[in-house]
């Protein structure tokens, strides 16, 4: 059994870690962490997890993490930089939630999150786990930096046609929705029910922090710098992020689809729909799966693609078991085969 600690456990990814994991065949829950609610009982504050798990919240301790073999970071940024370097020196393996290791250029992190970068020396060996894209290095990593939920849905959205230079212009924009829950767990005011119900905006319009890591990614994939307009919305959902992708291409309707039928036939949690569907994020509510369809409008060079994910799961914490169980030498879908839920 793979002994998991969670640091982090009474946020959304935190307590999204727990369900999924209370069903692993192969994972065994040692320490789950919360400086704010030492002592409780998990199932107390988390009724939904009666009867899956015994333990009670406890202070952060490197310690005690590094007897772990894997230990999740669900925690703001700048967390898992300070305990990184005890963790793996004591020999367990990292799953990073936050964003503390995705990007590689260190001046770039620090300008987009406002402070110095805690641990510079890690980065070279740290993985950016889209399994879709980098399997191989995530395989053979002992620190996997999980990418952030919009990334995911853009990244896996664009990918067939970018890595392949299909795109005719770098006029890509991805214009995207959140539900509530992308914001965390803690009491803030554009969380409140008042504020985010029956209503929607844009926010993050002139730089959001996400938009260095797709950057990031786009232009490894398409091997020349590449860049997007990334506007993302909140709107009045609980979980869930759609993104729509607009970009161009000489390809016609079926080459797409064919390329993306074809690009996806061998991932597990990629769903390619057939050619005029329109996914939803009900449709992958609860589930490790990003759902895609690739449109071509008519007598005109422009494609929309569109991509639909949970973001508690394959836009976090489903996405950093997929990369546990790729550094374990899993089956890549172990634990992770929930249907989404419906209605
Ligand atoms: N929410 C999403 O949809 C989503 C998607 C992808 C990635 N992420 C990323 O995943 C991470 C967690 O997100 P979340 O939404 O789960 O956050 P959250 O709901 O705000 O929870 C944060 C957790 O971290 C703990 N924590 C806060 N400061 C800490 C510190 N200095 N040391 C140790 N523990 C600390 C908190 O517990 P205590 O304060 O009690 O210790 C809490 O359990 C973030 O980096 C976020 O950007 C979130």
């Amino acid at each position: 059994m793979i002994k998991v600690g969670i640091v982090g456990g009474t946020g959304y990814t935190g307590v999204e870690l727990l369900r999924i994991l209370a069903h692993h065949p192969q994972a065994e829950l040692r320490v789950i962490t919360s400086r704010s609610e030492e002592g409780v009982a998990v199932a107390e504050m988390y009724p939904n997890l009666r009867g899956h798990t015994d333990l009670a919240f406890s202070v952060p301790d490197s310690k005690t993490l590094g007897e772990c073999d894997v230990v999740f970071f669900a925690t703001p940024h700048g967390v898992a930089h300070a305990l990184a370097d005890d963790v793996l020196q004591a020999g367990a393996r990292i799953v990073d939630l936050s964003a503390d290791f995705r990007l590689t250029d260190v001046p770039t992190w620090e300008a987009w999150y406002n402070q110095e970068h805690g641990a510079p020396h890690l980065l070279p060996e740290a993985a950016y786990g889209l399994p879709e894209l980098y399997r191989q290095q995530i395989v053979e990593s002992r620190l996997v930096a999980v990418p952030g939920c919009f990334p995911t849905s853009i990244e896996l959205g664009l990918l067939p046609l970018v890595e392949k230079g299909l795109l005719q212009d770098q006029r890509i924009i991805a214009d995207c929705k959140t539900g509530v829950s992308g914001a965390g767990r803690g009491a803030k005011v554009g969380s409140l029910l008042c504020e985010a119900s029956e209503s929607l905006h844009a926010y993050g319009v002139s730089g959001h922090r996400h938009l260095p890591e797709i950057r990031q990614v786009l232009s490894h994939a398409a091997g020349s710098p590449t860049d997007v307009t990334f506007i993302p919305h909140l709107v009045p959902m609980i979980r869930g992020i759609h993104a729509t992708l607009y970009c161009r291409s000489e390809l016609s309707q079926v080459e797409l689809q064919q390329l993306f039928e074809q690009r996806y036939a061998d991932e597990p949690f990629v769903d390619v729909m057939p050619a005029g569907s329109q996914p939803s994020t009900r449709s992958v509510k609860g589930s490790n799966v990003c759902r895609l369809a690739v449109h071509k409008l008519i007598d005109s060079d422009q494609v929309v693609i569109l991509s639909a994910i949970d973001n508690l799961v394959k836009g976090a914490s489903g996405q950093a078991v997929q990369n546990m169980n790729l550094m374990f030498g899993l089956p890549e879908n172990t634990g992770l085969e929930h249907v989404a839920l419906m209605p």
